[in-house]
């Protein structure tokens, strides 16, 4: 072979081993994921995180049978006991002692990760990591999502630490029937997943509890018999687990086509119109097929609509920063601290395909405007849709046109004083009110 056909191959090659050894490198700090060196571990991130945080640190030394974690936790940690004395574990033939969980040896106990269960359930367990072939979003791949967040490294722990209790749904089970009741009832009830599963960016709680289900479930749910599994004819009205696992089964990214909602799909796509009707096979289980199918077209309507006012705000902003007149301009405020090609080349991101995390960042008053109408307004939007919660839809629409008109007539304002700028000796430089303010360098040393 010539020289001019190795020699590319070769820095090819090399440049695929050093990007490798980087991420390698980045990963190998005190924290987990891609940012690893960059963040210190909280103590309760041991709980939240076990697998790479939790370190047995035990006054008490020795071998123990499950009968004598028992006898001397009684009094320990009653509440625990008697949690478990009512739970099916104890109730077997054979318990399912603290031990079968936390290991037998005192001084090398561990907080139990999901394989841990799958001693015993690997049908759940399987199901939970099969939602992996789906993709983001997902239960089983919440913690690397979180962690790997530009935002989660860059903000003050403070503002942060809480991303990783809502996501620790993927390093334990004990996220829907909590510990130590490992109650299947509790899991089947919507409380079970609100606790995650509300606040602006994805307001399920306040979806469902708005729709003809939720008032159904707010009105006689007391009375329903929650021993019962999640299958045909059980329960008069959907819970979120009974439309989301139905069938028990632990996986809630199988069916789902708009995900979080924050990019615009194709709905007509093979695989999607497949996960279309299992989403009616859903709903069939009570209503007639026209019904459910007519129900679920309204939301890829409403979808549509959303994105039409989507786009119309985008355009603004591209044309903005085409004309070099979004102000403070990427460059003239603090870059994203871990984005050094954002100190390189500084770009303001607009929307999902240019980067979400950097709204989450010092950015104007229009960039923060778009980010509200996309991020909050219409996701309100979709997840009434999605849910049959009507007055969700007109909330997040009435906001989308209202964000929408604010950001034309900033972008006016902004148009115009680009214009003026021009011609005049020295513009002002908003750069140093930026990037030395008090926030900006607080921000740098606390993190
Ligand atoms: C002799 C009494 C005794 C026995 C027996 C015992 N424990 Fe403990 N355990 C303790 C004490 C005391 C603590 C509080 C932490 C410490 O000081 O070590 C504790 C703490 C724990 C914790 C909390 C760890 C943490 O980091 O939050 C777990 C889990 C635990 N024990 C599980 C077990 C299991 C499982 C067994 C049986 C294999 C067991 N214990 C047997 C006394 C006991
Ligand atoms: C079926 C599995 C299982 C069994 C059995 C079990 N635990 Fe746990 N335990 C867990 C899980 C899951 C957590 C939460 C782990 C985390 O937060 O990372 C936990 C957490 C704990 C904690 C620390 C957090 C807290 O709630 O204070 C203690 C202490 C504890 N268990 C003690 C016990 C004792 C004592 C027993 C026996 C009576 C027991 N566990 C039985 C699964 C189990
Ligand atoms: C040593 C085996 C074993 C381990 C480990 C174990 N379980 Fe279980 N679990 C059982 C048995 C046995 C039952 C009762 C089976 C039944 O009722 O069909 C059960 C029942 C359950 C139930 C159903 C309770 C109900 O109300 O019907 C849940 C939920 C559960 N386990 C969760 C967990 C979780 C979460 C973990 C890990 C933190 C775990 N289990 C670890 C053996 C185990
Ligand atoms: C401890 C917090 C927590 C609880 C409890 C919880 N979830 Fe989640 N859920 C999450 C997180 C975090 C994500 C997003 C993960 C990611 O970033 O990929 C998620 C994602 C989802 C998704 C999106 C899947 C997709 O493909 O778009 C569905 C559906 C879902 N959860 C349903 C439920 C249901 C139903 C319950 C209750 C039975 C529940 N969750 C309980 C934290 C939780
Ligand atoms: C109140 C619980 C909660 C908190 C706190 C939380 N999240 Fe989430 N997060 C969720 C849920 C639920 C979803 C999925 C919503 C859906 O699919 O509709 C999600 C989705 C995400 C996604 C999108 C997954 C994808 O690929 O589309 C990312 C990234 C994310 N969260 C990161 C973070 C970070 C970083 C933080 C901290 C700043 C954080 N989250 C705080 C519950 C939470
Ligand atoms: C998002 C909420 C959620 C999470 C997370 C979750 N479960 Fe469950 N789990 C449920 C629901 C809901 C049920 C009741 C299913 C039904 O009615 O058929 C259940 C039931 C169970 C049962 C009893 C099954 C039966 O048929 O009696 C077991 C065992 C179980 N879960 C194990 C696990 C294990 C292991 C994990 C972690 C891999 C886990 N769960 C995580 C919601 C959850
Ligand atoms: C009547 C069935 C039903 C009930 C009840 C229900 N959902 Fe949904 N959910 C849906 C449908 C349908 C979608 C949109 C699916 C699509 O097209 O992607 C959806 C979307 C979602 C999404 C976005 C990811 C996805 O799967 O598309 C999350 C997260 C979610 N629901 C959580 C919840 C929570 C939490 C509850 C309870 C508070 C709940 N849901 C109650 C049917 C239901
Ligand atoms: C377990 C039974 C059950 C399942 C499953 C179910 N529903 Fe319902 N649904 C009901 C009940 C009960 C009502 C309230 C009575 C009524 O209006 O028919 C209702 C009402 C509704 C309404 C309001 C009807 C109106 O006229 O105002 C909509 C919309 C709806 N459901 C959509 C769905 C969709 C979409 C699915 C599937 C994703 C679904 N439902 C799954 C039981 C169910």
């Amino acid at each position: 072979m010539k020289p001019v056909v190795w020699i590319p191959v070769l820095i090819a090659l090399a440049v695929l081993l050093a990007g490798f050894g980087y991420v390698g490198w980045s990963k190998s700090g005190p924290g987990a994921g891609l940012y690893s060196r960059l963040w210190q571990p909280d103590t309760v991130f041991s709980y939240w995180n076990p697998k790479p945080f939790y370190k047995s640190v035990q006054t008490v030394e020795g071998l123990f049978k499950g009968e004598e974690c028992i006898e001397c936790h009684e009094s320990l940690t009653p509440g625990i006991v008697k949690d478990w004395r009512a739970s099916k574990h104890a109730k077997q033939e054979k318990p399912v002692y603290c031990s079968s969980c936390h290991g037998s040896d005192h001084q090398s106990l561990h907080m139990p990760t999901p394989d841990i269960c799958a001693n015993c359930h690997k049908a759940q367990h399987d199901q939970f990591l099969d939602e992996r072939r789906y993709g983001f979003p997902s239960h089983a791949l919440a913690m690397e999502r979180a962690l790997d967040s530009k935002h989660f490294a860059d903000k003050p722990k403070a503002e942060v630490a809480s991303c990783l209790q809502c996501h620790s749904v993927a390093t334990k089970c004990d996220s829907c029937h909590t510990r130590h009741r490992f109650d299947a009832a509790e899991a089947r009830r919507p409380e079970a997943c609100i606790t995650c599963h509300s606040g602006p960016p994805h307001p399920d709680d306040e979806a469902y509890f708005a729709s003809a289900h939720g008032k159904k479930y707010l009105t006689e749910g007391d009375k329903w018999d929650w021993s019962k599994a999640l299958v045909k004819g059980n329960y008069p009205a959907p819970t979120c687990a009974y439309c989301h696992m139905r069938n028990g089964k632990h996986q809630v990214a199988d069916k789902a086509i708009w995900k979080f909602g924050l990019k615009e799909i194709n709905q007509h796509k093979g695989e999607n119109v497949v996960k279309r009707q299992s989403w009616i096979a859903v709903c069939m289980d009570c209503h007639k097929q026209t019904e459910s199918e007519k129900w679920l077209r309204n939301l890829d309507l409403e979808r549509k609509r959303a994105w039409q006012k989507l786009y119309k705000a985008e355009d603004v902003l591209e044309a903005l920063r085409g004309d070099g007149h979004l102000s403070p301009a990427a460059g003239k405020r603090p870059h994203y601290p871990i984005e050094w090609i954002d100190k390189l080349w500084p770009r303001a991101r607009i929307g999902l395909l240019e980067g979400q995390a950097s709204a989450f960042y010092n950015v104007s008053k229009i960039e923060r405007d778009y980010f509200e109408m996309w991020y909050f307004a219409n996701l309100r939007a979709y997840k009434g849709a999605a849910h049959g919660a009507p007055k969700l839809v007109d909330e997040g629409h009435k906001r989308m046109r209202e964000a929408l008109k604010d950001i034309k007539a900033e972008a006016q304002i902004l148009d115009r004083l680009g214009k003026k700028e021009v011609g005049m000796g020295k513009p002002f430089d908003p750069k140093p009110l930026w990037t030395t303010g008090e926030y900006t360098s607080k921000n740098a040393e606390a993190n």
